[in-house]
């Protein structure tokens, strides 16, 4: 047991009560934003006369040597120490002697792991982001390559009307445009340093804290309030909201390619490389990578319930409970970062049977209403252009045809309106290429998209 405190204790700490409480086994791997903040606050120490410019200089570089040996295997964080800041300072330590004791001055663990955590979800929703900018890149590859391939679009999982692969790949891209925007939110609002709040009410010593929020990247400066500094999770709750809809973008994105990619779609065909097979039955070639996407989806809305949960019930400022916040927040990071990159894997490689989804969009009657939008555009109300495609949709059916097989006669006995011109009016290109309403599916107003999806990936990296 290797502790930072002690000295008002009668007797030791219980093992299972000094495991339960450790948190070494999960916080180490903020070594290096806690060495961070350490260089940051003992560099402010030394700058404001609070401790000597000696002191100041031998802990920084006892710090980056700490830093160097972990990074290269040399130094091992064990779980003798109870977490990373007593690791760090007990080395440190060791390491340069009393100077390393004048570290904690006018600093708590408790604006100590706050700054620490800050800095390291700071880090990773970057990482997040920049993993979604190459999922992003992947889509508009698939989008440019598209625009012309037409396939059917549901409601309800039925035959609704014809669009085409590049639009519908476009809408996961606005879904995973919003994604970023809300990173990008959440960076802005949570740029204030904690540092320099103690545990609770701030300090006597003439600490400058604009300094270490300089030193560190905070945009907005020092946070306003030491005591909502050091029981603030706010910023990790939100990046793990952000997460949980992350999440259901893929697992909606992996439900449509899991079906797509049965015998009964074909509409894609996943790479070997992202597929697995049966033990038992030699044909199968299953999309797992999918569905695990779909999976862990639950267990990173777990995270955002289980911090929330922890959260609520907490009086200011610091409480024990708050430890409670790292593991569930780790595992969602990781989770949704391995997500993404095999996604991105599988999406990079799947093979698109555009000649399956073109037949696909041709029947099912994709085109009825385009149909009585015909009838509509020659003065027919609409109301009562759907009643008389709806009989005909009612005829093909008993007849087992598409509407595109009626013979003039047979469109003539609902409609004397009906001319020679339905054909061309119905035809799947005609269908697609005249919706061109502002974030339809026609070539041209898609094209407006990619331009706008070009400029944006650019500006965004
Ligand atoms: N391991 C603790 C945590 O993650 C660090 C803060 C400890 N502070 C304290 N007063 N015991 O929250």
């Amino acid at each position: 047991m290797a502790q930072l405190w002690g000295g008002r204790f009668k007797n030791g700490t219980d093992q299972n009560a000094y495991d339960f409480n450790a948190s070494i086994t999960f916080d180490r791997r903020m070594y290096r934003e806690d060495i961070q903040g350490s260089i940051a606050h003992a560099t402010m120490l030394g700058e404001a006369g609070i401790i000597s410019d000696d002191d100041a200089h031998a802990i920084v570089e006892g710090l980056k040597g700490i830093l160097e040996d972990v990074e290269s295997g040399k130094l091992e964080i064990t779980s003798k120490y109870e977490d990373i800041h007593s690791f760090v300072e007990a080395v440190l330590t060791e390491r340069i002697g009393d100077a390393g004791k004048r570290l904690h001055t006018g600093r708590s663990r408790n604006d100590q792991v706050a700054l620490d955590m800050k800095l390291y979800t700071r880090r990773e929703i970057k990482s997040v982001d920049e993993k979604l900018a190459r999922l992003q890149k992947a889509l508009l590859t698939i989008i440019e390559n598209n625009l012309d391939t037409f396939m059917p679009g549901f409601t309800h999982l039925q035959k609704a009307q014809p669009v085409t692969l590049a639009h519908y790949m476009g809408a996961y891209m606005e879904m995973f445009i919003r994604d970023r925007a809300r990173l990008a939110d959440i960076i802005k609002r949570m740029n204030s340093c904690p540092l320099g709040s103690g545990a609770l009410a701030g300090t006597t010593y003439p600490l400058n804290r604009k300094r270490t929020a300089e030193l560190l990247e905070f945009d907005l400066g020092p946070t306003r309030n030491s005591m909502d500094s050091v029981s603030d999770r706010d910023y990790l709750i939100e990046f793990l909201d952000a997460l949980a809809i992350i999440m259901m973008h893929l697992s909606r994105f992996s439900e449509e390619i899991i079906i797509w990619n049965s015998n009964e779609y074909r509409f894609v065909e996943i790479d070997d490389a992202y597929s697995t097979g049966s033990s038992i039955m030699p044909q199968k070639k299953n999309p797992d990578i999918a569905e695990l996407v779909r999976g862990k989806t639950g267990r990173v809305y777990g995270a955002l319930i289980s911090l929330l949960t922890t959260m609520k019930g907490i009086p200011l400022a610091y409480d024990k409970d708050m430890q409670e916040d790292k593991e569930v927040a780790y595992d969602a990071m990781d989770t949704v970062s391995g997500c993404i990159e095999l996604f991105t894997g599988m999406i990079e490689t799947i093979r698109f049977r555009k000649d399956v989804m073109e037949k696909s969009a041709k029947n099912g009657f994709t085109n009825a209403t385009d149909a009585a939008d015909y009838l509509v555009k020659k003065g027919v109300p609409f109301r009562d252009a759907h009643g008389i495609i709806g009989r005909l949709v009612l005829k093909c059916l008993d007849e087992g045809k598409a509407l595109d097989d009626l013979s003039l006669d047979e469109w003539k006995s609902e409609s004397e309106v009906f001319e020679d011109d339905i054909y061309d009016a119905i035809s799947l290109q005609t269908c697609v290429e005249k919706r061109l309403t502002d974030g339809a599916p026609g070539h041209a107003a898609m094209q407006k998209n990619v331009d706008y999806y070009k400029s944006y990936l650019k500006v965004n990296d």
